[in-house]
């Protein structure tokens, strides 16, 4: 059976969500207060980079079974489940920040007409379902009406550059209700991977709201420790590439997200560890080895910085070629990304920077302004290589990976190599004529 679904936030994960369950076979309507965001969405501009995504989109659209507006309203009154997939960005003090959340939830119990299935899928603090469904309850009373209602907790897992794949081949799905009626619901908008073998976890709303934060705070952690453990295998004379291998090799560790490099970045990690870390404390159970990660993937950035100013011994008026700013490669997202510790840090110290990301620039621009002075943004790789000192690669764009070393060579005057995703072969950059410097090995 089809059903009718809003989904209010076009973010990354609303649009990635909207669409795909649109092209499911539900009838989708796609929300947002931001109305130029819903006018280019309509004339097929899409706000973000993810592959994939833009033909979904207009395919749906043209077949009606996507649309977009900023009638929250009507869309509330027209469908029967409608998903907040609006942004918890952190507050100052690291929880996050739910005034997103709770004003959807307001409009939802504003508009309410009938039975209504509102699901989360923004990540929000342990009780938020509960809150949600509380609110919307007083709204209800309010008006002197009564709809039954079921408050849905649906984390996401969809990571940026494959956002489309992890959707549609998810390792798990995620269901926190209190009825069997919201449950049943929600594997009808799921019908497609529920035929197809994708396990289901039923479960509560708490449990499903902390699934989320604990396994981002796990992975965010395995990458923090391998991290520690590079840089520990670079005063012994250890091989960190070899390290995470043979460890992923143990079916219980998996070599999943133990790749060794600058520290990790992104809309959900830094985020997510510091939210979990601070509903933690506030029960007074703190989690310590959350705390420790979050302090050590600060430092890993600023470690950085002192492998290149101790390796080149200083780089006041050096140049400096930067290859990626993303936090990852496929994005264009450069929230929390390790650059943005990073390149103030060199240019602080001095330095000229020669930077080029495929799909950075435009917010690279903006988010780098207060150092503009020390930036030149290049086209390419081989401009933004050409007369440099050193060359810093940042993100691990496909683009990076088959450089032309004997080229680079004639063009750039120094010879530092600072890969800090270790995407190559020391000994054949050494043989090279570079001076190699990776992350652990
Ligand atoms: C998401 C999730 O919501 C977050 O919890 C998760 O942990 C990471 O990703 P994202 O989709 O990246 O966030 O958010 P963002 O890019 O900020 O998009 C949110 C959208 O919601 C924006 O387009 C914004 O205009 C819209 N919005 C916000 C509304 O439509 N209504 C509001 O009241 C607030
Ligand atoms: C993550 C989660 O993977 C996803 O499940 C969740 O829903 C949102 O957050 P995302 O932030 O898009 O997804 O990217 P991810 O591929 O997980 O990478 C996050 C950061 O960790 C990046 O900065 C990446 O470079 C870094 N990372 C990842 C490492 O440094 N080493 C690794 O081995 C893996």
């Amino acid at each position: 059976m089809m059903s009718k679904i809003a989904v209010v936030g076009t973010g990354y994960v609303g649009l990635v969500s909207g669409a795909i369950l649109s092209d499911f076979g539900h009838t989708i309507t796609c929300v947002d207060i931001d109305q130029t965001k819903i006018d280019n969405l309509k004339n097929g501009i899409i706000p973000i980079f993810e592959p994939g995504l833009d033909v979904i989109v207009q395919k749906n659209y043209e077949t009606k079974r996507l649309d977009f507006t900023t009638n929250i309203k009507e869309a509330v009154e027209n469908n029967d489940v409608i998903f907040i997939a609006v942004g918890t960005p952190p507050a100052d003090d690291g929880s996050a920040d739910l005034k997103y959340v709770i004003s959807v939830a307001q409009s939802i119990a504003t508009y309410m007409n009938g039975y209504k299935v509102v699901v989360d899928k923004s990540t929000v603090p342990i009780g938020t379902g509960q809150k949600v469904k509380a609110m919307i309850q007083d709204t209800l009373n309010e008006r002197g009406v009564e709809y039954r209602f079921d408050v849905v907790s649906n984390p996401e897992f969809l990571r940026e550059g494959s956002a489309v794949q992890d959707f549609t081949h998810p390792d798990r799905v995620v269901i926190g209700a209190e009825s069997e009626h919201a449950i049943e619901v929600m594997k009808e908008v799921y019908r497609v991977l529920y035929i197809n073998e994708t396990p289901f976890v039923e479960t509560n709303i708490e449990t499903a709201e902390m699934i989320k934060y604990a396994s981002n705070a796990f992975l965010a952690m395995k990458i923090t420790f391998i991290n520690e453990v590079a840089n520990v295998c670079e005063m012994v004379g250890a091989d960190v590439q070899k390290v995470a291998k043979a460890m992923g090799q143990d079916g219980r560790i998996s070599p999943k997200f133990l790749h060794a490099g600058p520290g990790y970045g992104g809309s959900c990690f830094p985020k997510d560890t510091l939210a979990l870390a601070r509903i933690a404390q506030d029960c007074g159970e703190p989690i310590s080895l959350i705390e420790t990660t979050v302090q050590a993937n600060e430092r890993q950035k600023l470690r950085m910085v002192k492998k290149i100013v101790n390796a080149m011994g200083n780089v006041e008026g050096k140049t400096i070629a930067i290859l990626g700013v993303t936090f990852k490669p496929n994005t264009d997202d450069m929230r929390d990304a390790p650059s943005l510790v990073i390149l103030p840090e060199l240019a602080k110290h001095g330095a000229n920077l020669k930077v080029y990301d495929p799909e950075g620039e435009k917010e690279g621009k903006w988010r780098l302004k207060d150092i503009e002075e020390n930036i030149v943004w290049c086209d390419d790789t081989y401009q933004a290589i050409e007369n440099t000192d050193a060359i810093v690669l940042l993100t691990e764009w496909n683009e990076f990976r088959n450089l032309d070393f004997d080229r680079l060579r004639e063009i750039n005057g120094g010879n530092y190599f600072f890969d800090l995703r270790n995407i190559y072969n020391k000994v054949t950059l050494i043989e090279k004529g570079f001076q190699y410097f990776g992350v652990g090995v």
